[in-house]
């Protein structure tokens, strides 16, 4: 949720941050600012709206010059979108300049106080309070700018990342986090440094990074080393630069109208990238490390916990029917957001598996905590590298699906999938839950999805009909059974978050307790009905459908013949194994949605409201 770049060091700092509020635009977008330092004065235009809105208004408004510069793009908490609440924010004397993505919790009590003092405040942020408790500080008690952040800081309940400058001070610029993501570029002989929420913004200056621990606070100067303490006790700490494998391609949209759209296409490589390395076939292999290391903890656990939101949590209810059928160890799946708060009962016996794309949310970071708190074994599976929830767990495996920039998730879905039915394979094997024949099978089949994906993603031309025929439609209902239930669930969800229309998915079979009420001839309804599991079933729910005059729009595998018989509409995927069916039937599912997304002028990249990394609670 929101995101922050800085600059300090030789080049002109505009260009650099408005190209990287671009790329972190995936974070927020309801508004954006700009603070740059021109030797003399701090030149600041924000606006509600977009990087492109804040770029014609800067463009008019201000001085670009400067080589010392921080900018913001939001996604608001504390105070509606507008000019004035967007970010970057002044301190009252206006020496002081912060950005800041996080939520300051105590905010209400520190304004009352500012305010007792004599602050007058502008906007209705958390943040305003945030910079003048640091000018407080700062003439209160005599102190550098840095040492004012980290006391200022020491009073502040909630999650920060922030960046703040003080033009009385113009040879450096204060970064701290808590809760909340921020990385440092080190250029080439600290020459120059970036500031930013993810590696995005600086990746074609630098591929050295330092990543902030919660709690840390860093001192950055043009041809010094980076000065970096812990916030709470003063000490002083060696900043990790690690090399970063990011590269730009992977950023940019590579000729696809949206993010999403190329990231739905690069799910064949996507999966392959992700089960590369790891699985031997021919050998019978799956070598994970982080299961490898604690096999045992996996094998003696009574139970395993997933924990995750949104599409993460749907990609953990398939690893919780694929993880119970192959090794035979019961699962439970939860809302991050309500485990966290409900004192569930945790025991070292348990292992805790925590899904997250950004590796950032907070519900999910919550959750981890507590369940290492009580003693269980916690396995972070997250796509970003070096992500905080992937440091924060005992051991882990990324999903290696390459930077998702489109908000609605969709390569890292099947990715997740992917990786949930390694370990699944790799404790069964280890269990002898299954036999050996059974296990090459599914190794073999998995080899074989990529190639499947991309058939079945050729289904586009026909998904882009249903669309235009059902994209005015007010609600849908999505419905699956089995491993392909959460894939329902999935779809429906894909469906509401980037085209805003009502959409339900449930269990096939429960349509008959309730939704079944809402079924007449104007509700489409897509099914998931491949071969296997329980077509017959599937069959006979679409029967009902088709007797309220219902429009049926099912998911078939390929050369089916009974479905299509009763369906208004068919989208073929190749037929696998009933496992992985899920890595196929999602891929219409997605197209459909970003069809129909497409067709009603829905911003497909930014939908209204979300944001890609949910940083708060
Ligand atoms: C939906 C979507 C969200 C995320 C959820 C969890 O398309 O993107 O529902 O899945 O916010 O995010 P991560 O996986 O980053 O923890």
């Amino acid at each position: 949720m929101c995101g922050i770049v800085g600059y300090i060091g030789y080049r002109e700092a505009y260009p650099i941050i408005i190209k990287g509020l671009q790329r972190l635009e995936y974070r927020g977008y309801d508004s954006a600012g700009i603070a740059l330092y021109d030797g003399k004065n701090i030149n600041l235009s924000k606006t509600k709206g977009k990087v492109v809105d804040l770029q014609k208004r800067a463009e008019q408004e201000i001085s670009l010059k400067g080589y010392i510069g921080i900018g913001h793009t939001r996604w608001a908490t504390h105070g509606v979108p507008n000019d004035v609440n967007s970010h970057p924010h002044y301190s009252n004397s206006e020496d002081l300049v912060v950005i800041h993505n996080g939520i300051i919790e105590n905010y209400a009590p520190l304004k009352k106080e500012l305010q007792s003092k004599g602050y007058v405040f502008t906007s209705d942020t958390d943040t305003e309070v945030l910079i003048n408790l640091i000018e407080y500080v700062q003439k209160n008690e005599n102190l550098k700018l840095g040492k004012a952040v980290q006391l200022a800081l020491t009073q502040v309940v909630g999650a920060y990342a922030i960046a703040v400058f003080d033009k009385k001070k113009p040879n450096e610029v204060i970064a701290a986090r808590m809760g909340s993501p921020l990385a440092i570029g080190v250029g080439e002989d600290k020459k120059e440094f970036f500031i930013a929420s993810d590696a995005s913004p600086f990746i074609e200056y630098t591929k050295n990074a330092i990543y902030l621990e919660d709690g840390e606070i860093a001192v950055i100067r043009v041809g010094k080393d980076i000065k970096l303490r812990k916030i709470a006790d003063d000490t002083l700490l060696d900043p990790f630069i690690q090399a970063l494998e990011l590269n730009l391609e992977q950023i940019e949209k590579g000729g696809y109208e949206h993010f999403m759209l190329k990231e739905i296409h690069e799910q064949p490589n996507a999966i392959i990238d992700t089960y590369r390395g790891r699985m031997l076939v021919n050998e019978g292999i799956i070598r994970m490390a982080g299961i490898d290391n604690h096999l045992e903890r996996f094998l003696n656990a009574d139970r395993i916990i997933i924990v995750a939101c949104g599409t993460s949590w749907h990609a953990a209810l398939v690893a919780e029917y694929v993880i119970e059928s192959l090794a035979r160890i019961p699962v439970e799946v939860e809302y991050a957001s309500e485990f966290r708060y409900r004192n569930p009962i945790i025991t070292s016996k348990d292992v805790v598996i925590a899904i997250s794309q950004s590796g950032e949310t907070a519900d999910t970071r919550a959750a981890i905590q507590l369940a290492k708190q009580k003693g269980a074994f916690v396995f972070g599976v997250c796509n970003v590298v070096g992500s905080t929830i992937s440091r924060e767990s005992d051991a882990g495996a990324y999903t290696h699906a390459g930077p998702e920039i489109g908000v609605a998730s969709t390569k890292a879905f099947t990715t997740q999938i992917t990786v949930l039915i390694l370990i699944a394979l790799k404790l069964a094997k280890a269990k002898g839950s299954i036999s050996n024949d059974e296990y090459f099978t599914h190794l073999q089949e998995l080899e074989r999805i990529p190639a499947k994906v991309a058939e079945a993603l050729t289904s586009d031309e026909n998904i882009k009909t249903i669309a235009a025929i059902y994209k005015d439609s007010p609600n849908f209902l999505y419905l699956g059974r089995g491993f392909n239930f959460p894939v329902a669930l999935e779809g429906a969800l894909k469906l509401k978050e980037i085209s805003y229309i009502h959409a339900e998915g449930y269990p096939a079979a429960e349509m008959k307790h309730g939704p079944i009420a809402l079924i007449d001839e104007k509700m489409p309804i897509v099914v998931i009905a491949t071969k296997k599991g329980h077509y017959e079933k599937v069959v006979s729910n679409i029967e009902e459908i088709k007797a309220r005059s219902g429009k049926i729009i099912a998911i078939v595998t390929k050369g089916d013949v009974d479905v299509k018989a009763l369906a208004d509409h068919v989208i073929e995927v190749p037929d696998t194994l009933e496992l992985l069916s899920p890595l196929l039937t999602t891929i219409p599912l997605q197209l459909l949605s970003y069809h129909i997304a497409v067709m009603r002028n829905c911003n497909v990249d930014q939908p209204r409201n979300l944001a890609k990394s949910v940083t708060v609670e």
